[in-house]
């Protein structure tokens, strides 16, 4: 049975050949490529190399696809490998259809009736009846290289196709099926799908023709038309001019930028831009960021500066962030509202637009200001509502740790904006009719020791304040606790290193040095006080200790927590247990459980002087 070539393709796209090798070979890096030793001749070093969609050993010379990795290593036959691999990217074999052998020559035919309505749109162009197209194009600053590289046409008043394509023995029949002629549901004829626009052919990556989109000249609606779903063209599968801006990102000489538009994609192209492309009049679906992340790690995504634009952003990063890894994530570049690339370009050149793409900000930044853009002064229910909306984004992220990556930028994030700014009106909110009240209940007796010691040790330790800054938010404190906090928060949202040096640096400035140093000089639990380094497991010391003594004044919420983020990390490793990583459980909640039951035993940590502040 002939299978068809839609279908191979499509397994072949759902097959990323680095995990297929990649589940029994050990690779390495080899810049943006991968390596192996060859599985198919015996050798110490590697020189086997897997690329986006072929691989190729330096050694031995075999060479092939997904598929035909299958078949060499498995011995299977061309039917059995596709079958193995249909069902591991969960495809259905098709089935056995006589017609198939005539499908696929269908769709060969399909292919040249496309090429030759191409070159009669492009002749048409150059005819007198072509002349206002031709016009508008050169008005909008195309050269005719431009012109010949896109294969812009015309594509007539919209009532000669039919007799024009018959001469060059094309059926009607054809060009309904190529989507250049539209039919009622009855299947009624309803005339040309263009008439008196201007012509961008579709290209696969193979620049084979595909369908065509048009521009109305002038206004009117709609303004840009494309051609429908056909055997041949599938909107979400294809990117405008991947085709042109595959090569030169391939050959590096090129940045993968993603646009919104046909004539953004062109400008871009004639100002030195190759690798520009652009969806279809849809928002960029998952299946073409598959297509951008094999040909680069961070593709450009440039869109309008306005609120659609900023929606569409939106947009896409929530599709992307169920399939971000360490080598497939989005940069951003905004332009001003009411520009878009081809604005750029026209007014500012070449240079312009670099600019815009040199300052070009990686997601989390972009998602976090796509999130915050309205919120000016949010109360705390508003602020609130937001960090849950920020972790739960993050949480969306398989890779856990890039997964906890975002979820610390955003937090650091959120606080150098909505707590810097702030500063003092902030505290003075949470003033001391509350200080005894802690989430509803009174803090234990003895517990402003506590206070102090947990203060104390952010002051040594900070580097432990990502860690617990979500509890220690949560704490009603005394003054000078209270100023304390607040200029730590305030240090820390702004420091790219948490150390004490710098920390002390910050306070003395806020003229709190003192505090800080009597209360660095008050008891510290033993283990804390030597000083460990940076290194993990001390780290995890002076954390449980902090935790000790946060269960200590609130053990009712402390407990209530760590289940919750017990919780958490199982359905988080459960929805992820699919993918390649070990399923290792967090140690900083790890952690907190050690305390958690310590403190259910009645444990109490030593202090320094001797003296048990549990009493
Ligand atoms: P825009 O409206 O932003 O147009 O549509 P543009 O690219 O700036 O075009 P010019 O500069 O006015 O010529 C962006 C893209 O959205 C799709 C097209 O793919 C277009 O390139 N679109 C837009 C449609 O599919 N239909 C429309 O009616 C408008
Ligand atoms: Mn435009």
């Amino acid at each position: 049975m002939a299978l068809d070539p839609a279908f191979l393709d499509e397994i072949r796209q759902r097959t990323p050949l680095t995990s297929l090798i990649g589940r029994r070979h050990k690779l390495t890096r080899s810049g943006r490529n991968w390596k192996t030793c060859c599985p198919f001749h015996g050798e110490k070093t590697p020189s086997f190399y897997i690329y986006d969609d072929h691989f190729h050993c330096f050694g031995c010379g075999v060479h092939g696809d997904a598929i035909t990795f299958v078949m060499q290593s498995d011995g299977s036959s061309f039917p059995e490998a596709v079958e193995r691999l249909a069902s591991e990217a969960g495809l259905e074999m098709p089935k056995a259809d006589p017609h198939q052998e005539e499908r696929i020559q269908e769709r060969l035919s399909l292919l040249d009736v496309l090429e030759k309505v191409q070159a009669w749109y492009r002749r048409k162009l150059y005819q007198p009846e072509g002349r206002a197209g031709l016009s508008y194009l050169e008005k909008r600053g195309l050269n005719e290289a431009t012109l010949e590289r896109f294969g812009i046409g015309w594509s007539g008043d919209g009532r000669s196709l039919i007799d024009a394509m018959h001469q060059e023995g094309v059926t009607v029949e054809q060009l309904t099926q190529v989507g250049l002629l539209r039919v009622d549901d009855q299947g009624k004829s309803r005339g040309e799908l263009f008439f008196n626009r201007v012509t961008f052919p579709i290209r696969d990556q193979k620049g084979r023709v595909i369908s065509f989109g048009g521009r109305i000249i002038g206004d009117g609606q709609p303004k840009y038309l494309n051609g429908p779903e056909t055997p041949l063209f599938s909107k979400r599968r294809t990117l405008f001019n991947l085709n042109y801006a595959m090569t030169a990102v391939r050959k590096q000489e090129a940045e993968l930028i993603v646009v919104e538009g046909y004539m953004d994609v062109i400008a871009l192209d004639q100002g030195g831009f190759k690798g520009a492309v652009a969806p279809l009049g849809t928002a960029l679906g998952e299946q073409q960021l598959e297509l951008l992340w094999r040909l680069s790690p961070a593709p450009i995504l440039c869109l309008d500066g306005d609120a659609a634009g900023m929606r569409a952003a939106l947009r896409v990063c929530e599709t992307a962030l169920p399939f971000l890894s360490p080598e497939k994530t989005l940069c951003f570049c905004r332009l001003e509202a009411g520009d878009d690339p081809d604005s750029v370009i026209q007014r500012e050149g070449k240079q312009g637009m670099a600019a815009y793409l040199g300052a070009a900000r990686p997601m989390a930044d972009e998602l976090f200001a796509l999130l915050t853009a309205h919120e000016v002064d949010p109360g705390p229910e508003r602020r609130a509502a937001l960090r849950e909306r920020l972790v739960a984004l993050a949480q969306k992220i398989p890779d856990r740790n890039l997964s906890s990556e975002y979820r610390s930028t955003f937090l650091d994030l959120f606080f150098a904006r909505f707590r810097r700014r702030r500063g003092l009106p902030m505290r003075q909110e949470r003033g001391k009719p509350e200080t005894r009240q802690l989430n509803g209940q009174l803090v234990a007796e003895g517990g402003t020791e506590r206070l102090n010691i947990m203060t104390a040790l952010l002051l040594r330790h900070p580097e432990i304040l990502p860690h617990v800054e979500h509890a220690y938010m949560q704490l009603a404190l005394p003054d000078p606790l209270e100023s304390i906090r607040a200029a730590l928060l305030d240090w820390a949202g702004q420091s790219d290193v948490l150390n004490e040096e710098s920390c002390l640096l910050w306070m003395k400035k806020q003229g709190l040095e003192n505090y800080c140093h009597s209360l660095m000089q008050g008891p510290l639990p033993r283990k804390c006080r030597v000083d460990g380094g940076s290194d993990d497991i001390f780290r995890v010391g002076i954390l449980e200790s902090w935790w000790h003594f946060y269960g200590l004044v609130n053990f009712v919420d402390f407990e209530r927590d760590v289940q919750q983020s017990v919780q958490e990390a199982i359905m988080h490793a459960y929805s992820s247990a699919e993918s390649e990583e070990g399923g290792e459980f967090p140690s900083a909640i790890l952690a907190r459980m050690r305390v958690l039951e310590a403190l259910r035993r009645g444990e109490q940590l030593e202090l320094d002087n001797g003296t048990d502040p549990s009493l």
